[in-house]
């Protein structure tokens, strides 16, 4: 068996194997699986289709289901994620992750060159120069090739334990290319998000009401500590490895050694790493990036220059936490000046208003500007922003623009700027929320309605096929769609003449609406845009409520007793309900009808209770013996904690086993575990 070459995909049925086959199958699965991850995300070279992939990655996660000890932890299951934890743990690294000297000028970094020419006391030395990415530093810990935990920098000792997150992350290896890894390796990396998935984030949280991240290294590091690696797997996060903090079992004695075993391992490095010696070369490096800068899919923001001698980077070792051997040239930050010819507010997706800047065109970074978001009217006090002015523009972590300051002020008599009292859109009288002015009109407001259309057709929302941004503006400007329950009255024939649509897409759209119309809470309450509440928050929601009808009904006292729920989603929430009432009738009236969902109230006999499971059972897959008492209101986990209260043990039970015994945790049969599962379910 191997699914490397031309993987055939008809599969015997699981229950036909033997346990030995399926091992035999697991690994080859596995092997090939892990192959063609690599194809297509390390080498941009696919030799299979997508449904091909899916077919064996399915496969495996059935064996898996069926004999969990088949799963391993370099298994690319593990990339799909597991469910949320309560909080990150903290791990200590290998070895401490120091930070970099960093400046702008020419003159300190041929100051650096000489101050090591003069310590080393050689003048011909060997330079290895690397972009400077703008991510989320992380460690990841190899033991004998296999993937086995990653921390954020956190102090440069102590981070939080990422693992799961990590290994979402479809280029790193869960297991080393190589049939003899060092028996202990801690490499260093930058995890970044690349260009275009972070605008679509960043347009994502704005619609559902949340802050958009800054820039690309927010984005990188908000997503990595996020608690659900479920979610975060569905985000196209990618890794540069470029330092090793510590390694058993191999030596190197160059820095650029140590990229080409990465390359071999399977560790991705930057294509534009490259080795010189003068310090012009290293000038004409920095020039050809910042040329390269804005074709990039990722966003760097610098280059770094290391000394490629391991002996002469330990002798000259570390000075306030950061290395003599190494310094970053940063980039100038792209700027230029500009005129303000109007502001004018723009209401979004969650009904919050936003000033915006409307400017005179003009090039950043080789980027036409003509617009910059001014945040909110806080914002535009602050910096005193009056039409006319000329200002100074900037754009942050590559993509917002951003007013900076003014600098003339040609107009003395130029208004100072105010919100309006009412919505631009639909004149309803605005409500204030801190710096923030919201139209409270939400499923009502014109303005609101083609970004909720959207919103709520989404992927992660209702899933509605053809419902994109470009059907959702003509529904809206054609008044075929007035509220979110217009779109279940629509006909075939009021679709077909739409731009782009035929007789068939018609039908299909028209068939898509029609088949959400039993949504579960957790997706609705996403779909419907509320201000505050992304997926992970509808999802606490939906847990704890159960109904919509109980949501609608839960005052903020109540939203607040939730963990994670403050005093702002608690408001929007109620707000949301207050005022959409008569939206959500029509919902009703119209056929919707929102799925309940199991709650994890005190109702549940299982509540803070958490289970792990080791072996195999014969009565359950793994995955229902989990949803059974997650049914009940238990959590489940995949390792033996202080937290886990029951291990449940099958046939050929792991190592979770001795971890349980010496923690002295209560371990129980699968005997006992149906006879607890029974006497709860028929309480
Ligand atoms: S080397 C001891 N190389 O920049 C050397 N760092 O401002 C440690 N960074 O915290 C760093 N790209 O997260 C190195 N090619 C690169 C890098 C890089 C980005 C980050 C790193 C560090 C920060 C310092």
């Amino acid at each position: 068996m191997d699914f490397r070459k031309n993987p055939k995909t008809d599969f015997k049925d699981i229950e036909e194997l033997s346990e030995e086959k399926a091992r035999q199958e697991a690994e080859a699965l596995r092997e090939g699986i892990a192959h063609h991850n690599y194809r297509y995300y390390v080498k941009n070279d696919p030799v299979i289709s997508d449904a091909t992939f899916d077919k064996l990655f399915n496969r495996l996660r059935r064996l898996e289901e069926t004999w969990p000890k088949l799963r391993t932890a370099d298994s690319p299951t593990r990339r799909i994620g597991a469910p949320p934890a309560d909080s990150l743990q903290r791990l200590e690294h290998r070895a401490p992750m120091l930070s970099l000297n960093a400046a702008l000028e020419e003159s300190k970094l041929r100051e650096f060159f000489d101050f090591v020419r003069r310590e080393t006391g050689q003048t011909e030395l060997i330079w290895v120069a690397e972009p400077k990415f703008d991510g989320a530093s992380v460690e990841a810990v190899f033991e004998n090739g296999i993937f086995r935990t990653a921390a954020t920098r956190g102090d440069g000792h102590v981070g939080e334990d990422i693992s799961e997150n990590l290994a979402t992350v479809r280029t790193l290896p869960l297991r080393l290319h190589t049939e003899k890894p060092p028996t202990s390796l801690a490499v260093r990396g930058e995890v970044f998000l690349p260009q275009k998935a972070f605008q679509e984030l960043n347009r994502k949280r704005l619609e559902s009401g949340e802050e958009p991240y800054a820039n690309p290294r927010n984005a990188a590091a908000g997503t990595l500590r996020r608690l659900a690696s479920k979610i975060v797997s569905r985000l196209p996060l990618d890794i540069f490895f470029y330092d090793i903090l510590a390694i058993d079992g191999e030596d190197f004695s160059s820095h650029w050694k140590e990229l080409e075993a990465f390359d071999r391992w399977g560790l991705k490095t930057n294509p534009l790493n490259r080795k010189l010696s003068t310090f012009s070369d290293l000038s004409d490096y920095r020039q050809e990036l910042i040329r390269q800068r804005g074709d990039l899919p990722y966003e760097i923001d610098g280059i770094v220059v290391k000394l490629d001698d391991l002996a002469l980077q330990k002798e000259l070792g570390a000075r306030h936490r950061s290395p003599r051997w190494a310094m970053a040239w940063k980039f100038e930050p792209k700027r230029e000046v500009t005129v303000i010819e109007n502001i004018v507010v723009q209401v979004g997706t969650s009904g919050m208003l936003t000033p915006v800047a409307l400017l005179q065109p003009v090039e950043v970074g080789g980027v036409t500007v003509s617009r910059a978001t001014l945040h909110n009217e806080r914002e535009v006090r602050h910096k005193d922003l009056r039409v006319g002015d000329k200002v100074r523009i900037e754009r942050a972590g590559d993509v917002i623009p951003e007013v900076v300051e003014v600098i003339e002020r040609p107009n003395k008599y130029a208004h100072k700027f105010h919100m309006p009292e009412k919505c631009p859109s639909c004149g309803a009288k605005v409500v204030r929320e801190g710096a923030y002015v919201l139209c409270p009109a939400g499923l009502s407001c014109k303005a609101q309605l083609r970004g909720r259309i959207r919103h709520y057709g989404a992927r992660d929302a209702l899933d509605i096929d053809h419902l994109g941004t470009e059907t959702a503006r003509q529904l809206v400007q054609r008044e075929l769609v007035t509220s979110l329950a217009d779109l279940y009255r629509l006909q075939p024939q009021d679709l077909v003449n739409l731009e782009g649509f035929a007789e068939k897409s018609a039908r299909q759209l028209y068939d898509a609406i029609q088949s959400a119309r039993t949504p579960r809470l957790d997706r609705f309450l996403h779909a419907l845009a509320i201000r505050h509440v992304g997926q992970s928050m509808a999802q606490v929601l939906a847990r704890n409520f159960g109904s919509l009808n109980k949501l609608a009904a839960a005052d903020e006292n109540a939203l607040q007793r939730i963990d994670g729920v403050g005093p702002e989603i608690a408001c929007s929430v109620v707000r949301f309900f207050r005022d959409n009432r008569r939206a959500l009738d029509d919902l009703r009236k119209v056929g919707v009808e929102v799925r309940t969902m199991p709650t994890r109230k005190s109702e549940l006999p299982l509540q803070n209770k958490t289970f792990v499971f080791t072996g195999s059972l014969d009565g359950y897959t793994r995955t229902e013996a989990e949803q059974a008492v997650e049914d009940l209101g238990a959590r489940t986990t995949s390792s033996v904690s202080g937290q886990t209260d029951f291990l449940v043990v099958g046939d050929n039970p792991g190592s979770k086993l001795d971890d349980a015994r010496k923690r002295g945790t209560r371990i129980i049969s699968e005997t006992e575990f149906r006879k607890l599962v029974a006497r709860f379910r028929g309480a």
